[in-house]
């Protein structure tokens, strides 16, 4: 049904899709010869800088991936328990873990990318880890490590807020906000680049949703948010750099049950 006043077929979502066919593309920054952007958004070096458990290390109990599949359901109830800062280290891993950089052209991760661009960077709202003060942090995919961005109490509220209100997110121990960087995208893909954005969004919260099932955690995706207000939070302009998707996750049993 198209929305109200807008003709089926001639909305925002219609052209959006008709103007990124490749018949209406212009020649990239990549074929114009323009530099690439950089792989990840480089670190503050006046922030905290955390350094976790090497993705090697991590004890994290085996589970087959048929179960992990059979098993994952969107959870929005959790326990109130902590994840371990492993636990967090391994569902960083999953979703964005740097396993090969090739020069300053590309990385390859644990999950697809369109053209390996990896446009997505991860802020996390940390509520209820061990070893970690409540806040909000960015992951360093480069270096698997996290970066203190702003430890303000209020922002779990607000992010709540800013998800038009869903309270589960008051009770997950870490909500990830997936931040999309699309010139890392359109250098080499053009307009197009921003369809591949969401595929890649897509592909980043699946492995969320499978690898939390190995640590007890349930998780819930998120896409009914207020765009504005969540990148406001985030300190991000919502355009260069945009949330894309958000997910929660949070203990479901307690450790010794794991
Ligand atoms: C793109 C996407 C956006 C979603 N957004 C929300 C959301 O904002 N709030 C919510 O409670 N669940 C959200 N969900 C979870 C869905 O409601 C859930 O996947 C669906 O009901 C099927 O349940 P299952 O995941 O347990 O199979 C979202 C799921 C996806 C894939």
């Amino acid at each position: 049904m198209a929305e109200k006043g807008v003709p089926a077929g001639t909305g925002a979502g219609r052209e959006f899709m008709e103007k990124t066919k490749y018949r209406y593309l212009s020649r990239s920054d990549q074929e114009r010869g323009l530099p690439q952007p950089p792989l990840e958004l480089p670190p503050n070096p006046a922030a905290r800088i955390i350094d976790l458990p090497e993705p090697a290390s991590l004890q994290i109990p085996p589970l087959d991936l048929r179960t992990a599949i059979e098993n994952r359901r969107s959870v929005r109830a959790y326990v109130r328990a902590p994840l371990t800062l492993a636990e967090l280290a391994f569902l960083l891993w999953c979703t964005q873990g740097v396993q090969r950089v090739a020069g300053t052209y590309a990385t390859f991760r644990t999950v697809p990318s369109a053209g390996a661009r990896h446009a997505i960077e991860t802020y996390l709202l940390v509520n209820d880890v061990e070893g970690l003060p409540a806040g909000l942090y960015r992951y360093l995919a480069l270096s698997h490590r996290v970066q203190e961005v702003d430890l303000d109490p209020a922002l779990l509220v607000r992010i709540m807020e800013a998800s038009l209100g869903q309270q589960f997110v008051l009770h997950a121990g870490v909500v990830f906000l997936w931040v999309a960087v699309p010139y890392r995208m359109t250098w080499r893909y053009s307009e197009r680049g921003y369809r591949e954005l969401h595929k890649d969004a897509g592909h980043i919260c699946q492995n969320l949703y499978l690898a939390a099932e190995a640590v007890g955690c349930g998780v819930c995706a998120i896409a009914a948010y207020d765009d504005d207000a969540m990148a406001a939070l985030l300190g991000i302009d919502g355009v260069e750099q945009f949330v894309i998707y958000l997910a929660t996750a949070g203990k479901v049993r307690e450790r010794d049950e794991a």
